[in-house]
Formats: C-alpha cells, structure tokens, sequence
C-alpha cells in the first residue's frame, strides 16, 4: 500500500471500506458510499455478525479456519473487503467491470488479495464447486433478479451444510405501484399495508419500472420470501424489517435482511422432471450395457477368425501379441 493512501475499514455494523489520499476525497468518498450503499437501505447489513475466523472444532483451539465467503453484487466491494479485513477468504463477484465500478481500484489501494468473478449469480455453479461457501452475501440483488428462486437455487447449492446467505432487499411492506407506475390511491394504501405484513405469500412484479429503475422486478412480501428460500432449500433464521413513509427520492423506504440457514437440498420443480431425469439416465445405462455387450460379441468373432488365419501359418495369438506357436 503507498504509504501516503489512507485506508480504513469502516465499524463493524455499518460495512464500509473507505478509501483516500485527501481528507477532501475521503469526504467525497464517504458521500458517495452513503448514496450508493445506504440508499433505501437504513437497516444497513451488519457485518459484524459474520463471524469470519473460528478457533473452535477438531482443528484445535489455536488454529484457526478461514471462512470461505461469496458476495453476489459486490460492485465497489465493501463488503468483500471488509471482510477479507476480518479474515475471511473472499471471493466477490457481479456483472459488472470492476475497472468500471471502484472495486479494482480500491483493490489496489487496499493491496487485497479479493478475487473478482465477472459472473451473473445464475452462472455461479460453473465458477465455483458445490459446498465451497461458508457464508454467502447476497446484498441488494435479488428484486434485481428476474428468476429471484433460480439464483436462490444456485446460491444454496454452493453452501456447506449449515452454511449461511446473508441476504439484504426490497420488501413488500408499505409501498406499492400500479403496473403503469402510478402511485396508490389513499384507499389502496391500507391494502398494501395488510398485504405486506399477512402471511398469504405474495410478489409485486414489475416488467417495467418501479421506483423509477426498470432493473426492479419483484417485490416479495416477507412470507413470498420464506418460500423461495425454502424451495431454494434455505431456512431463514433471522430477519429485520424496515419501513418508513419517507425514503430516497419521492419513496417510501421498504427493505428486509436477515439470515438464511442452508437446510436442504432445493425442491424438484414437478415430481415429473426427477422422473424425466430418471428414465433418461436409466435408458443411457441401458445402452451404454448394450453397446458394451455388443463390443465382447465383436471381438471375440474377430479373435476366432484371426486364430483360424493364423494358425496355417505356425502363428498363435496370446491377447495382443502374436508369436510363433510350439511345434
Ligand atoms: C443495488 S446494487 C447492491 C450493491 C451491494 N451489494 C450493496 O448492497 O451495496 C446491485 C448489484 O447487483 C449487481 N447485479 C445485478 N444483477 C446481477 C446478476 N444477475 N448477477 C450478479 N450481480 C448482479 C449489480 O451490478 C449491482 O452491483
């Protein structure tokens, strides 16, 4: 790290890397976090919670394992390098260029060793084995997602056993548009309210925009939520709410975090696609079985008839090899 470059990782609760040469930079830099990682997020993802190192298990009181995290959506990276920060072996992914977005640069600033995947959260599986992760960050991302379940899905298979996906969004709470991006009537409002907090598992979606960015699609409530994490098979264990009538820009304000433990395998889609699955690779078995038999069929016609050719020339094959028969 250059030696005139500040660097410091922000209090454990609030998940901030700050980065700068100046005072007047490390002012714009803070500014800059505020709106773009605390926008519409004021329960904020305390990061504090994870813990990164355990000095407990078989591998004794003095060593201590590393945990393996994550984060889908890093953008600048915060997150992933306070974390590296604490410990933890990091790897930070998103769809953007890093060399676009700060991560690179505040990657060399920080002299950290967070490796960066270009990757969407569906194709994770292709750069990363199953149960690699500890803990997975999933901040910010999912009401991005058009298929929230196909990344939850992805997301769960590459957790440990008992690992964990801390997950931060927009939640439906207070605060709905009519699909032509209208806001409630007063009379609707008491609806949406009712409707976010009840248990009847429902989603706003959006094909277009909502809260003026056409990158929104879903907007689950928190019992939507609960089944999708649990046919990704995840189970959430903790979770915080918040809302307030004043927000960013003209919003409302109406996000969840919480924590989801990995607690089985994700739910087949219909019974019929394991069939499917099934029949398929019981019919490759087959062939495969009647291809090999074929095989030993063919190759004993050819060693019979090569033992008839050669045998009127003194010649006798043994396996492979073919050498001069005993008179
Ligand atoms: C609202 S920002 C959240 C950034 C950061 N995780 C946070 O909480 O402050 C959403 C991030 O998700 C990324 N993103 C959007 N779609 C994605 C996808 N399909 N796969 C991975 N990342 C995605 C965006 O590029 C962006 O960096």
């Amino acid at each position: 790290m250059s030696p005139n470059v500040r660097s410091s990782v922000g209090k454990p609760n609030d998940g901030a890397v700050l980065l700068c040469e100046t005072q007047g930079q490390e002012r714009a830099w803070r500014r800059d976090l505020a709106d773009r990682h605390t926008a519409n997020k004021p329960s904020r993802v305390r990061i504090g919670r994870i813990v990164v190192r355990s000095t407990s298990g078989r591998r004794g009181r003095d060593q201590q394992a590393e945990r393996h995290v994550l984060e889908i959506g890093t953008w600048d990276g915060p997150y992933a390098f306070a974390l590296e920060a604490r410990g933890a072996l990091v790897e930070a992914t998103d769809i953007q260029d890093p060399d676009e977005t700060g991560f690179n640069v505040a990657k060399r600033i920080l002299d950290s060793k967070v490796n960066y995947t270009r990757v969407s959260v569906y194709d994770v599986g292709k750069h990363f084995p199953p149960a690699s992760f500890d803990y997975i960050l999933f901040l910010g991302v999912f009401y991005h997602l058009k298929y929230p379940v196909l990344a939850m899905e992805a997301l769960s298979q590459l957790l440990k056993n008992g690992g964990r996906l801390f997950f931060e969004g927009e939640c439906l709470l207070n605060h709905a548009q009519r699909a032509d991006g209208r806001a409630p009537g007063w009379l609707d409002r008491g609806m949406i309210s009712i409707l976010g907090r009840s248990k009847y598992p429902v989603s706003l979606y959006y094909s277009g925009q909502y809260k003026d960015d056409d990158s929104n699609w879903h907007v689950p409530n928190l019992a939507c939520l609960e089944e999708w994490m649990k046919t990704a098979g995840l189970q959430i264990e903790s979770h915080r709410c918040d809302a307030t009538s004043k927000g960013v820009n003209r919003f409302p304000t109406q996000r969840v975090s919480g924590v989801a433990v990995k607690a089985g395998e994700p739910r087949p889609e219909h019974p019929m696609v394991e069939d499917i699955a099934t029949m398929l690779h019981r019919a490759k078995m087959v062939r495969a079985q009647r291809e090999r038999e074929q095989l030993t069929t063919w190759r004993s016609i050819v060693s019979r008839s090569l033992d008839r050719c050669l045998a009127p020339l003194g010649l006798r094959r043994t396996g492979y090899r073919i050498t001069r028969a005993p008179r």
